[in-house]
């Protein structure tokens, strides 16, 4: 780390970054940067945005990847400067911050429901194409009047409950009738079906994964028969995952990925089998953290915790520090313990973290430290960080 230079840091953070970095003034070495911070190698970033890619062109699948992972708008016009067919949000306030950011093809992936939201939806669908999944005819019905209120054509991803028992329909003729309603409303534009199981995506043995994805398979094929014997075209279905990718392509049941955390993986993916033996696409995404104290010969404290690092899926490993084991030790504390107290790093020392899962993880943050060619090169914007609305 100590080695790693730093340029042109302070000349971002003006418009980036809270006002605490700045008292920092211009750090000359990664080691010497404030911390906690995040750091994002936009080299691997771009190494997974090719492989994913590839493997969506190479089967005839369209990639529209989810940018609830990166939050950043950077990353997302990166992935379609690739050739993503556009980006996945998981909320409206989300979307906003991409459209802000220059994406213009949009689709929301969690229903829109409360009137005021749809408003701000259809307000939105002026600036880019829009789209977002549905699962009730409340839904349907509430949009369409937005979207007449604002003049706009909103379009639908009807949404199919393919085994996670979360959102969507789980009836294929449930889901027919309500492709069907979609296509009688002229304000809307029946996009496509929606059918995502995240539960999928970290069985870990590969032979176990590919059958959960074939049992998805068959449950899209149902619905869209059911709409078939309808009279109703469906465009396309969308779905899939970064753990299930290597078999929807295989499947042929989805039309268009939605897969998000591979841009920059985590401990969670890092801990399935994969078919081709590691990952294709490799760790982008590190926090680094100081330490703080070594009260004892055998603890190092660091300065992340909790509201660095999220819980959810377990704790962060800590790269190249042989030996150690982290417990979270409260808010802002994260505890290094070791046999070997010769292994403990001084204090003062920045260690790397592996976070468990990046997602929950990006968006405690504002913004992240880019690097690029062994340097960080800016900082980059995590533009739509705690956007949940
Ligand atoms: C609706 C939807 N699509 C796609 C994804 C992407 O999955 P992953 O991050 O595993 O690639 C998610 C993840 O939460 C999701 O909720």
């Amino acid at each position: 780390l100590e080695d790693l230079p730093v340029v042109s840091l302070a000349a971002d953070a003006a418009h980036d970054c809270h006002p605490a970095d700045l008292a920092t003034g211009q750090p000359t070495t990664l080691a010497a940067v404030d911390t906690p911070a995040l750091l994002i190698d936009l080299d691997q970033v771009e190494a997974n945005i090719q492989a994913m890619q590839a493997l969506a062109t190479q089967h005839g699948l369209r990639l529209r990847p989810h940018v609830k992972t990166s939050k950043s708008a950077e990353i997302a016009r990166l992935q379609c400067a690739a050739g993503a067919v556009g980006i996945c949000c998981a909320k409206l306030s989300e979307a906003e911050v991409m459209v802000e950011g220059g994406l213009d093809d949009i689709v929301i992936t969690s229903p829109v429901v409360a009137p005021v939201k749809q408003r701000r939806l259809a307000a939105l669908a002026t600036r880019a194409r829009l789209a977002v999944a549905v699962d009730h005819p409340q839904t349907v019905l509430g949009l369409a009047a937005a979207a007449g209120a604002f003049g706009v054509r909103v379009g639908i991803y009807v949404e199919l409950d393919v085994g996670q028992a979360r959102t969507g329909v789980s009836d294929p003729d449930e889901l027919a009738e309500l492709a069907a309603l979609v296509v009688r409303q002229p304000q809307l534009r029946l996009d496509g079906m929606q059918a995502y199981n995240g539960s999928v995506q970290f069985i870990v043995d590969t032979d176990a994964r590919r059958a959960a994805v074939d049992a998805v398979a068959t449950r899209i094929r149902a619905a869209r028969a059911a709409c078939a014997a309808r009279g109703v075209l469906l465009p396309l279905v969308s779905g899939g995952g970064t753990g299930s990718a290597d078999f929807d392509v295989l499947a042929g049941a989805i039309d268009e990925l939605q897969a998000g955390s591979y841009v920059c993986m985590d401990g969670q993916y890092a801990g399935i089998d994969w078919p081709q033996g590691v990952p294709p696409f490799g760790l982008a995404l590190t926090v680094l953290a100081t330490v703080i104290s070594t009260p004892t010969p055998t603890r190092a404290v660091l300065d992340s915790g909790w509201k660095t690092l999220s819980v959810d899926a377990g704790p962060p490993v800590a790269l190249d520090v042989p030996g150690a084991r982290f417990r979270f030790g409260g808010d802002e504390h994260g505890v290094l313990e070791f046999d070997d107290p010769a292994l403990r790093p001084p204090l003062g020392s920045v260690v790397r973290l592996r976070p468990a899962h990046v997602d929950t993880t990006v968006n405690l943050h504002d913004s992240a430290l880019a690097l690029r060619g062994g340097r960080v090169s800016h900082r980059l914007r995590i533009g739509a960080r705690g956007c949940v609305r």
